[in-house]
């Protein structure tokens, strides 16, 4: 019997799903061993584990490497991978928005020479060329994203709002939802077909352990 290998966006993420996988009986003993190893294996149950960063799931998924993804919705819409997404977990709900200060609103809906900062380039193209149809200029940035309206380097930024005190604390607001985020489980295409059973068996489990939260 072939294993199923599982790669895990590292983090809260991975830790919410190995309990989630706990409750119907697929645990692993070497990951909850605190090692400086990368893959754990469940042997008796052939299923193998790997941690990995959170934009690098959907590659290790579409090329069959993981069998199985978890990871955010951004990410996965960031990515743009060849892959199923066959479950919703519900965990870590947020949002993708457009965010700025206030006074920026008209300049966002006609003004010329609109400049978007985000560390989500793919994400604020689709939006503002595909369905605004504005002609932008993006800024990519790796982190601390609110800086950027803050210092005049962009007029918004296109990000994760979760709780919203990022922004509130730097005196910027949401003044467009782009869409909802959560976890979610992709699977490898071909693993679909060649791993029907065991895939379809982990889908259920997950759903019921959803369903009932
Ligand atoms: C994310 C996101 C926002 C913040 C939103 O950043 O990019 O900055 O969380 O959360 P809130 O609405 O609850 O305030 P993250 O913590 O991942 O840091 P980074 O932007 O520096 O990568």
């Amino acid at each position: 019997m072939s294993y199923i290998t599982f790669a895990l966006a590292k983090g809260r993420l991975a830790e919410i799903t190995m309990d989630m996988l706990k409750d119907m009986g697929i645990s692993c003993k070497e990951m909850e061993e605190k090692t400086r190893k990368l893959i754990f294996v469940n042997e008796e149950l052939k299923y193998k584990f790997f941690l990995a960063k959170a934009s690098d799931v959907p590659t290790y998924v579409e090329y069959g490497a993981a069998d199985v993804g978890i990871v955010g919705k951004d990410t996965l819409l960031e990515e743009n991978r060849n892959l199923y997404e066959v479950l919703d977990l519900n965990i870590g709900r947020c949002k993708f928005a457009v965010a700025g200060y206030s006074n920026v609103r008209e300049k966002l809906e006609t003004g010329n020479n609109l400049r978007v900062a985000t560390k989500y380039p793919n994400i604020a193209k689709e939006y503002f060329y595909n369905k605004k149809h504005r002609n932008i200029e993006i800024v990519k940035l790796h982190g601390s994203v609110e800086l950027a309206p803050i210092v005049g380097l962009s007029d918004v930024i296109v990000d994760i709002v979760e709780t919203g005190s990022t922004l509130k604390a730097n005196g910027l607001e949401v003044l467009a939802d782009i869409c909802p985020i959560s976890a979610r489980m992709v699977v490898n295409r071909v693993s679909m077909k060649l791993k029907n059973e065991g895939i379809s068996y982990i889908i259920e489990g997950l759903n019921k352990a959803v369903s009932q939260k």
